[in-house]
């Protein structure tokens, strides 16, 4: 590639979108001007409904339904986009810019292998050659597979392969990581930037995510309300934004020394309001205890060996790629997917005193809906829905009594004499079920409750 200008592939002049909405016409794009030249890479950012996708769609000729130009034009690889008769514009869909949208693999054809998807993208090069172009394993196999038996980021790269398959000179890319998680995102993103080099391509790269945006482009331009307050070359527009709207856009991204949590001013200041102090480890207990949890959908394990525990006030991420158990161990807390072994336990919320599922339900109990869960659904720390000779002595429910095995009883021991009452305000989904054997569990919303039994192993 060489270091020397070219002139622009994509060239976006005073281009003005507006929709119809009953009698009047609601601007929603005005006056955007940008350009993109060979091998260069600009990203529209924005805050959602800025245009950014309105604009990228132009490129390839596309409006909404409902919408029109109000003015300017769009012009790449020296046409006019707009003005072109229909059959040159399916040439230049098909063959000079290409978009790859968000979730561009989920919309693949799901009953179509692979392979006939990418050859119906009508390009010349074979199809295993796309396939190892945009480094998928296998070639050969993989095409006669159907979309549902690859991965996320499987599929996304599919769609990448049909967007180059006939070697287009501009790629349009509207959030084209968005929904995978950052490990897949990382490789897809490697990807992009390794094709561009290969292909010398133009790329037009709508993100919401700065991360992403820092990375892959050459320059940015910032939408407002359908209008461009800033186009800058990438480095310099993260280390000196112009306006005031860029500021406060990069001022939002959350940073890692943030103590707490980050207000963000009008004009870009920024100032953090600290957490509320947390409670010394000694005058709380664990609200939620994991130890040693496994879970297992028929002979595969989702979790295995997981413990962790949460204090009140404490919010704790679960974090790690897709499939590796974050929704498994929530469902699981959520009482909705009995562990194979290990403890899951939560405190539900019963100040000093309080009612609790503690050692009531052994399933028999007609009344767990509403005794067990600490009869705390509404937050009422102290309170007692259960009946007393029912009630536990703290606040505890036992999640997670292993299936079979060694189970732990259903009745959580617990002693828990220095509880902080739960907040009022504490409505909503809660929580408290045990499990294993014949246990009940447990779903309260607000005042009403629902009652479900967990599976009996
Ligand atoms: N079919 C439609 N009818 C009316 N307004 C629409 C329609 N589609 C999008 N819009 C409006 O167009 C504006 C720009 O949308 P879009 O380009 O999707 O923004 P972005 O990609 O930055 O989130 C938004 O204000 C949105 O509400
Ligand atoms: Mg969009």
């Amino acid at each position: 590639m060489t270091t020397s200008p070219k002139a622009p592939i994509v060239s976006v002049d005073t281009l003005s979108v507006a929709y119809r909405s009953g009698g009047d016409e609601v601007p929603v794009v005005r006056e955007v001007s940008l350009e993109v030249s060979p091998g260069r890479t600009l990203a529209l950012v924005g805050e959602s409904g800025s245009g950014k996708s309105t604009v990228a769609a132009t490129l390839l000729g596309h409006l909404r339904h409902g919408s029109r130009i109000t003015g300017g034009r769009v012009s790449v690889d020296g046409k006019d986009v707009f003005a072109l008769p229909a059959r040159e514009l399916r040439r230049l869909r098909g063959g000079t810019v290409a978009m790859v949208a968000q979730n561009a693999g989920q919309a693949l054809t799901p009953s179509m292998r692979i392979g006939r998807q990418i050859a119906e993208a009508g390009g010349e090069v074979p199809v295993t050659d796309l396939l190892e172009q945009v480094r998928l394993p296998s070639p050969r196999e993989l095409a006669r597979r159907y979309p549902h038996e690859l991965s996320g980021g499987q599929q996304q790269r599919v769609a990448i392969a049909m967007a180059i398959a006939a070697r287009p000179k501009v790629l349009v890319l509207d959030e084209p990581t968005t929904g995978l998680d950052v490990i897949t995102q990382r490789g897809v993103l490697d990807l992009i930037g390794a094709l561009r080099e290969e292909l010398g391509l133009a790329a037009v790269l709508v993100s919401h995510d700065l991360g992403v945006v820092a990375r892959m482009a050459d320059e940015v331009c910032v939408l407002n309300a359908g209008r461009v307050v800033e186009t800058a070359p990438t480095r310099r527009l993260f280390a000196a934004p112009a306006d005031p709207y860029t500021r406060r856009l990069l001022a939002s991204v959350p940073r890692i020394a943030d103590a707490g949590l980050a207000v963000v001013g009008e004009d870009g200041t920024r100032e953090i309001r600290p957490r509320a102090a947390s409670v010394g480890a000694a005058d709380v207990a664990d609200v939620v205890d994991v130890r040693e949890v496994t879970i297992d959908y028929g002979a595969s394990r989702a979790v295995d060996g997981v413990s962790f525990s949460v204090r009140r006030g404490e919010v704790l991420a679960l974090v790690g790629e897709s499939g590796s158990g974050k929704s498994t161990i929530a469902w699981s807390l959520a009482g909705l997917r009995v562990p194979s072994g290990g403890t899951m336990r939560a405190a539900s919320g019963g100040g000093p005193g309080g009612s609790s599922g503690g050692p009531s339900g052994d399933g028999s109990d007609g009344r767990s809906g509403d005794g067990s869960g600490g009869g705390s659904g509404d937050g009422s720390g102290g309170r007692s829905d259960g009946p007393p000779g029912r009630s536990g002595s703290g606040g505890d429910g036992d999640l997670g009594a292993p299936r079979g095995g060694a189970r732990s009883p259903c009745a959580a021991p617990s002693s828990s004499s220095s509880r902080t009452p739960t907040p009022r305000s504490t409505r909503g989904v809660r929580w408290a079920t045990r499990y294993g054997g014949r246990c009940a569990s447990s779903v309260r919303r607000g005042r009403g409750a629902r009652r479900r039994r967990a599976p009996v192993s």
